[in-house]
């Protein structure tokens, strides 16, 4: 899979005007419900593409764990435009909705169809990605999440057009999220990392990536969601999540977002959220298929000096429940309104996921069926 042009650090959105005028004249500028425009930061970036000869159509309104019909409206509004770049700034919602607008620009069949599993064989409109949260690091991957509420189904399009040309990752974009978006996404880079630093399909290279990116999110995520102002913080924090996309894009992730999705689908809750009330589990879950990589990231992060794996494991595993008590999480699946009658309808979605595939400790339906009543 190709990985976008990466553009890192604070003040890099003053670039996006540079870099859609690389790819295109006509921009369909994607984002959410209003946080982008009231921060001032939606007026600066329509001036900047404008200061690059881009003629920009704004479409606004993408909503949490968002919908087909979504990105269907914002496809019928580029092409009504004859817009030939994508700009999505905004939280994971926003850049998936983006992402797929992009993927799907060409192609002739429904939202409905490609997210039901058709390929996408029509070259992608060109897509930049400017994330204002750091967790999804959705800017550097191949996917974009969406769920067919009808159907209760949330699932990724997938493809190589769906992958951003470029990707513009400027902390000073973050500084505005409030509290609780910044612990939900934190959870969900630190997940990623992990995840990723255990999966069976982590080497060398996307372990160097995973373990820089625990570093980061760990060092920073308490005072990025006490003091948002933080600049340092969020600085660490965008870097954490965007390294955990670069690994987890090529490594593949772990049960925890095996679950996610059908969790996601039975509840409407934030994914992050979904992912850090889950991982302390998860953890446990695994802990004897990857005490090792568990007790080496608790000695990286500083958790512990700790000698035995066993033992360096277990206060990894504290240290994360702390912090998701600390984060205001949750500990159980019915703090996320998951009913005993959910339980059922996951397990064959989470099985068949390429995440749980990926994770350390085989899912088998027994132990799955047997852990999810654990944690109700
Ligand atoms: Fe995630």
């Amino acid at each position: 899979m190709p990985m976008p042009r990466i553009v890192f650090g604070t003040g890099t959105i003053a670039q996006v005007g540079e870099m859609a005028a690389q790819l295109g004249s006509r921009a369909l500028l994607v984002t959410g419900r209003g946080s982008l425009r009231q921060s001032g930061w939606l007026e600066r970036i329509v001036s900047g593409l404008g200061e690059h000869g881009m003629a920009v159509t704004v479409f606004e309104g993408v909503e949490p764990e968002p919908s087909l019909g979504t990105v269907e409206r914002g496809r019928e509004m580029l092409r009504e435009a004859g817009c030939d770049v994508v700009v999505a700034v905004g939280g994971g919602s926003s850049l998936d909705v983006g992402k797929a607008i992009g993927a799907l620009g060409n192609a002739p069949g429904t939202v409905v169809e490609y997210h039901q599993g058709r390929d996408i064989t029509e070259p992608a409109i060109p897509i930049i990605a400017c994330p204002t949260t750091s967790g999804t690091a959705t800017e550097v991957t191949a996917n974009a999440v969406l769920s067919d509420h009808g159907r209760g189904v949330k699932a990724s399009i997938r493809g190589g057009g769906v992958i951003p040309k470029v990707a513009i990752v400027d902390p000073e974009l973050t500084l505005s999220a409030p509290p609780t978006t910044t612990a939900y996404a934190g959870m969900d880079a630190f997940t990623q990392a992990l995840e990723a630093y255990t999966s069976t399909g982590a080497n060398v290279v996307t372990d160097a990536l995973a373990t820089e990116a625990l570093v980061h999110v760990a060092s920073a995520i308490r005072t990025a969601y006490y003091d948002g102002s933080d600049l340092a913080a969020r600085e660490s924090m965008s870097l954490g999540s965007l390294l955990a996309g670069m690994a987890f894009a090529s490594s593949r992730l772990g049960l925890v977002h095996g679950l996610a999705h059908p969790v996601g689908a039975a509840t409407g809750q934030p994914h992050g959220r979904i992912c850090g009330l889950l991982l302390p589990h998860v953890i446990e879950f695994n802990v004897a298929a990857a005490q090792e990589k568990y007790a080496r990231a608790a000695r990286m992060l500083g958790i512990t000096s700790e000698p035995d794996d066993d033992a360096a494991a277990r206060q990894l595993h504290q240290w994360v429940v702390e912090l998701a008590k600390e984060l205001q999480i949750g500990k159980t699946l019915s703090e996320l309104d998951v009913t005993e009658a959910d339980l059922e309808g996951m397990i064959e979605p989470t099985i068949s996921s390429s995440s749980s595939q990926h994770n350390p400790r085989e899912v088998t339906e027994p132990d799955l069926g047997h852990f999810l009543r654990q944690i109700l």
